[in-house]
């Protein structure tokens, strides 16, 4: 197995650089990669306008996004109903003219809201005027007929709350911070604009594009075969703040946090008879947690393969596992379960290093960020 250092790559395996591209910015995921990740690996292998490419793993869509704005053909899949929303928002065309009769509709809704059966945490997270504009605005978002509107509108919302909210996304917590925020509606209104500018100044190109909401071990929507290039992150090991951190995000939108499909997420089902041997690292079991992960990934890795073309790659960002007592090297595990599939040579391009801690202090090891190339 071939591993480099592309420490160059490292930025690119975060969220960050995406927070001043138009449309990309629309809602800040801590968990998702970089639009020019997507660019990079979309010219490097020469993917061309009659091509597919997807991502099982879709997230906030920064994937399909790309590929509506390179120019090539894309399915994005992703458990999540709430951001599977978002990557639709993002990737949509819009008229711009129905977006300002929308946006004078909600401005101008008028509704007495009621505090007294509403959750807890929403109480705690915004100032009692900013939570009655939220969910008054919320209530006149839901009358607009169409999904795609109405989706803009849901982000914007999101996107506006985030930014008046006292709680904070701190690791894979929620944690309360009382200071000044600004007011939502402020807010609202100055998101807004700025969606309107990116509609206005963005050129997306006319190809296919469809997002499921699904799951990535799962992938019946799409035929064998049929894929040139897929490029994803699953959920790194040991990671999975996405069931917490969104609590607020569910809220808003679904009204309760039910909806949040946890028992699909990979790595969670402790209880489903383990399919695998999984290769013994350094002569030890491997925690129960990463057994479940592991096992997981090998399904979405099988999907990953049925559905790729002959010479189609597979490429997946992923994290090391930071448990207590070691780092599990994940990316080495996958390489390994890939090949028993049946992709050849994979190759793992080490993009950051990090020093894992616990308890803040003690240090446990270092935990790679890698790009692991597989190909068909
Ligand atoms: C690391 S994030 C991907 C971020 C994405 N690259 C972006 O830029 O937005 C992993 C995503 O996998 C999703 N996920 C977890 N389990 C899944 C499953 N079984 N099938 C499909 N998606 C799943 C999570 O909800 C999360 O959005």
């Amino acid at each position: 197995m071939r591993v480099i250092e592309r420490l160059d790559l490292g930025e690119y395996a975060t969220f960050k650089p995406n927070k001043d591209l138009p449309r990309h910015r629309w809602f800040y995921f801590k968990e998702g990669f970089a639009r020019d990740l997507v660019l990079y690996l979309l010219k490097k292998f020469n993917t061309n306008e009659s091509q597919w490419v997807l991502d099982p793993f879709m997230g906030v869509g920064t994937t399909p996004l790309t590929c509506r704005e390179y120019g090539v053909n894309t399915i994005g899949v992703e458990v999540s109903p709430l951001f599977k929303m978002i990557a639709e928002a993002k990737i949509e065309d819009y008229d711009i003219e129905d977006i300002k009769k929308f946006f004078k509709y909600i401005l101008d809704y008028k509704e007495r809201i009621d505090l007294g059966g509403i959750h807890g945490l929403l109480k705690k997270a915004f100032p009692k005027s900013s939570l009655i504009d939220i969910l008054r605005i919320r209530n006149a978002i839901e009358n607009i007929p169409e999904r795609r509107y109405r989706n803009f509108f849901y982000v914007a919302l999101l996107s506006a709350a985030n930014k008046s909210s006292y709680m904070i996304k701190d690791g894979s917590k929620l944690r309360m911070h009382r200071r000044k925020v600004p007011p939502f509606i402020d807010m609202f209104r100055r998101t807004v604009k700025m969606m309107i500018k990116d509609v206005e100044g963005t050129e997306l190109k006319n190809v296919e594009y469809h997002l499921h909401q699904g799951d990535a071990r799962k992938l019946s929507m799409i035929d064998d075969d049929s894929i040139d290039l897929i490029i994803t992150s699953p959920p790194y090991l040991n990671k999975i703040e996405y069931t917490s951190i969104y609590e607020i995000e569910y809220l808003i939108v679904y009204g309760d946090t039910h909806v949040n499909p946890i028992r699909s997420y990979i790595g969670l089902t402790f209880s489903r008879r383990h399919i695998l041997e999984l290769p013994k690292m350094g002569g030890e079991d491997l925690p129960p947690a990463a057994h479940a992960y592991f096992n997981d990934m090998y399904l979405a890795l099988q999907e990953m393969y049925r559905v790729l073309k002959g010479g189609g790659r597979a490429i997946l960002v992923v994290g090391q596992g930071i448990f207590p007592d070691r780092v599990v090297p994940s990316d080495e595990i996958l390489a390994k379960l890939a090949r028993k599939i049946g992709f050849r040579k994979p190759e793992i391009w080490i993009v950051n290093r990090r020093i894992a801690v616990r308890d803040r202090t003690v240090k446990i090891g270092v935990a790679n960020e890698s790009i692991l190339i597989l190909r068909t």
